[in-house]
């Protein structure tokens, strides 16, 4: 991507209100009551779980990851490294996963990974895009927001190095000029 990479919007902020309304719908139906803890990964899903956890109307818990992968540009290199684990324990805790999005699942898979070696009840994962096209890994979503194009998503809190988290709307990047 270049330097004159400019955001077109894919799916409007009226568009992500919706979503995430059906996505915290689905989610109290299945956790109320359930004192879960709410996992979310960043930085990318710091706007997204902060809109999410206002529209869950019972007890729960809210935790950050932050994991790094090591590669180049935008893509994953599949070695994923804990930069900020959890802060308390989660044995026998529902855990739901809040990821911005799943692109090749190698983070995701290790973040299973990770969690499950901690004994959770339960682990689930609500991912606010998918983009199957270029899954390396299969990873089983179990609360989906929106299936996306394989193309550079930004906006709503995804990055294109550091670059548009704060776009209320999700966009994709192309080359102008
Ligand atoms: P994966 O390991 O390839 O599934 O990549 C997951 C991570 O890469 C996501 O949590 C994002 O932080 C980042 N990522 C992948 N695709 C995009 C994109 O289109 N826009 C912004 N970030 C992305």
């Amino acid at each position: 991507m270049g330097a004159q990479a400019k955001p077109h919007v894919l799916f409007s902020r009226a568009e992500i209100a919706a979503t995430v309304s059906r996505l915290a719908a689905e989610i109290t139906g299945d956790y109320h009551g359930k004192h879960p803890i709410l996992v979310g990964i960043l930085k990318g899903s710091f706007m997204f779980m902060a809109d999410l956890v206002r529209l869950l109307d019972f007890p729960l818990e809210v935790e950050f990851i932050r994991l790094s992968s090591y590669g180049g540009g935008s893509q994953t290199s599949g070695k994923v490294e804990v930069v900020q684990g959890l802060s308390g324990p989660i044995e026998n805790r529902e855990l739901l996963i809040i990821e911005d999005i799943v692109d090749s699942g190698l983070t995701t898979a290790f973040l299973r990974d990770y969690l499950q070696e901690r004994k959770p009840a339960s682990l689930r994962l609500c991912t606010l895009a998918d983009k199957p096209s270029r899954r390396q890994v299969p990873v089983p979503i179990d609360y989906l927001g929106f299936t996306v194009p394989d193309k550079f998503v930004v906006g709503y809190g995804l990055d294109y190095d550091e670059k548009f988290r704060n776009l209320p709307d999700m966009c994709f990047l192309e080359d102008e000029g």
